[in-house]
């Protein structure tokens, strides 16, 4: 049975990833923010909580928890709604390359040492990440884009540096709170669709010793 700690996991894609690979077999731990509602995920899960912003979260969840063949960190914001860098208040602008960036890059390294030989770190990307596929005019995604650039990089720099197996995934554009901006637009895919497909990557990919930046299907993409 593989093991796997998905960070953010109360709701959203990481709930559905919990409940996916908990009904094929996984052994799964999930955490959420302290206080969140965790009555589903805890169906499918053991549960912890961390805030990925917070050093003070750190320590309690290394105490809380055992080893991993993956380690998935899928907690993420969208950012405000203008998503500008031009109009982002010093507040917003830290405030998503802490959430996206820099605080689960921190947790991970805290966590090296709890993926068991051969184990496998899994970012959230996105397709907006991508330098090259940066072509379409006029979407008004700075901070969101920014930060998940800066999720791969670091990313990078821990398979560089480790040498372990590091995926990038882009969910696809999927029904969750976040991708329907709290249900005022329509995504292209259901939670269901974007986790059974991550599942399969996850699976198909663990251990390869490689970086990959890949969608739900599989698919490389450019970086
Ligand atoms: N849905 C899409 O179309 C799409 C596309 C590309 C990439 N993504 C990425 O997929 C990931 C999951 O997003 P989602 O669509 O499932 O959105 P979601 O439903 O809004 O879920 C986001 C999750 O992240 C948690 N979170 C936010 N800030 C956190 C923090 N500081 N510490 C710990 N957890 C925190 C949230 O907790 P609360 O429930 O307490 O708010 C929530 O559980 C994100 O990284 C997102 O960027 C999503």
């Amino acid at each position: 049975m593989s093991s796997i700690l998905i960070i953010g996991a109360e709701r959203g894609l990481g709930l559905g990833l919990a409940q996916t690979l908990h009904a094929q077999g996984w052994d799964v731990t999930g955490t959420a923010l302290h206080g969140a509602d965790t009555v589903e995920l805890g169906k499918v899960a053991t549960v912890s909580n961390v805030d990925v912003t917070l050093a003070r979260d750190i320590e309690p969840l290394l105490a809380a928890v055992g080893t991993f063949d993956v380690i998935f960190m899928v907690a993420g914001v969208y950012g405000p709604l203008h998503n500008s860098v031009v109009e982002a208040t010093e507040a917003e602008l830290s405030d998503i390359m802490m959430t996206n960036c820099f605080g689960p890059i921190r947790l991970v390294h805290h966590l090296l040492d709890r993926l068991n030989s051969g184990g496998t770190l899994a970012v959230m990307s996105s397709h907006r990440a991508s330098i090259a596929l940066n072509t379409e005019p006029g979407l008004k995604l700075d901070l969101y884009r920014a930060s998940k650039v800066a999720l791969n990089m670091l990313a990078r720099t821990i398979h560089t540096d480790t040498g372990l197996t590091v995926l990038s995934i882009h969910p696809g554009w999927a029904a969750t709170a976040m991708g329907t901006l709290d249900g005022t637009v329509e995504a292209e895919m259901s939670v269901e669709e974007s986790v059974t497909g991550m599942a399969e990557v996850l699976m198909a990919n663990m251990g390869c010793g490689e970086h990959r930046y890949l969608d739900w299907a599989g698919r490389p993409l450019p970086w």
